[in-house]
């Protein structure tokens, strides 16, 4: 029986032929690929512009440095995410400010955000986790403070919120990250950072360029964080496929809620009212998430724990302040959800399969 992985690259003839094409005209680098690729991402999220870089982490310090956040400045993050959430903010030398998330949708919790603010924090990062939209609110608490907001959009390719706004078009700036199991990939690794502030525009180009500006002068501290044209080349192509693959994955949500709907012992995500996830992940917070992922394998099914280290927890941050505090939304799901295949490659009969297996899995716990 086929194995069912939790994502796969998507890889087809147009996209080989940008390849190809890019390296037969011998402009690897600074090309016009990323610069159309730039420019084709912001117009879909309704940014003024995008800036590809080398990673979704490489995006996430660049936005930090654009906002000028350094040492003696804080950053509200929340710890249910990926560790580069907060590593940038150790990076730029600012101290990151852990905090909960919603317990109904898993993404930075606003009251949370209102009680950890103090005269020294800067920014928040709000990450569209698994695909969702942060809370909506979040922009107009940002702007009350004067607090900048960084979307970390990594997983969150075409998400939109329910004033039809797209991931990385409500942000200062927002940092998509191209990872090959993403909504969007390059070929390899990959990121990019968005900004609607005109003001940040030509600075976020030059800082993945040394901080040059057309005459070379540097004029900020910036390093090679460039995207290669062929990353570009194979990104353009993904964008114009997009709508499709999200549409498949939600056609695949929609079949998932329908099916989990009633069953005891998991609950399937809830999405926020008219807005639309991207279904990066879905993830289902199970009572017994050892025998879900138990019967998931036996039946060839491949599923993954998001996230049973939360940051503040780990290692890194072991001598920082709040490296034991107790989270209660964050401590009671990071071991709990179950995240089973939704990539838009997925067959019918794969998707059957996994629903059988989730079924089995609850009837016999
Ligand atoms: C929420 C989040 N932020 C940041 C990143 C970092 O992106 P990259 O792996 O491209 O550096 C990821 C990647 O998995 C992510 O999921």
């Amino acid at each position: 029986m086929k194995r069912i992985a939790m994502a796969q690259p998507s890889w087809d003839d147009e996209m080989r032929a940008a390849a190809m094409d890019t390296l037969d005209s011998l402009h690897w680098v600074k090309g016009p690929q990323g610069k159309a690729f730039g420019a084709e991402f912001a117009s879909y999220c309704g940014a003024v512009q995008g800036t590809p870089c080398q990673s979704g982490s490489v995006a996430l310090w660049g936005a930090l440095r654009l906002l000028e956040i350094g040492p003696g400045d804080e950053v509200l993050v929340p710890s249910f995410t990926y560790i580069a959430t907060a590593t940038c903010v150790s990076l730029v030398g600012a101290t990151p400010v852990f905090v909960d998330v919603e317990s109904e949708y898993w993404c930075v919790d606003v009251d949370a955000l209102e009680r950890a603010r103090t005269p020294r924090t800067k920014a928040v990062i709000g990450v569209h986790l698994f695909g969702q939209m942060c809370d909506e609110t979040l922009v107009s608490w940002c702007e009350e403070h004067s607090i900048a907001y960084i979307e970390d959009a990594a997983q969150a390719h075409g998400a939109q919120t329910a004033s039809g706004a797209m991931a990385g078009g409500v942000g200062d700036v927002a940092c998509f990250s191209f990872f090959p199991s993403k909504n969007l990939a390059v070929g390899g690794e990959g990121g990019m950072m968005m900004t609607r502030r005109g003001d940040l525009a030509s600075r976020m180009d030059a800082l993945v360029n040394h901080g040059r500006d057309a005459r070379l002068e540097s004029h900020e501290l910036g390093s090679n964080l460039r995207m290669s044209e062929v990353s570009a080349a194979i990104g353009r192509v993904q964008l114009a496929r997009l709508e499709g693959w999200l549409a498949r994955r939600q056609d695949i949500a929609d079949r998932y809620e329908l099916a989990f709907a009633g069953l005891s012992g998991v609950i399937p995500p809830k999405v926020r009212a008219h807005t639309r996830h991207a279904w990066h992940q879905y993830c289902l917070l199970a009572d017994d998430p050892q025998m879900l992922q138990h019967t998931l394998s036996s039946a060839n099914i491949d599923s993954r724990i998001y996230y049973a280290t939360p940051c503040h927890r780990q290692q890194v941050y072991a001598d920082h302040p709040q490296h034991d505090v107790v989270f209660p939304v964050t401590d009671d799901i990071c071991h709990r959800l179950v995240a089973i295949p939704i990539h838009h490659q997925l067959s019918d009969d794969d998707v059957e399969r996994v629903i059988q297996a989730v079924v089995r899995a609850c009837s016999s716990s």
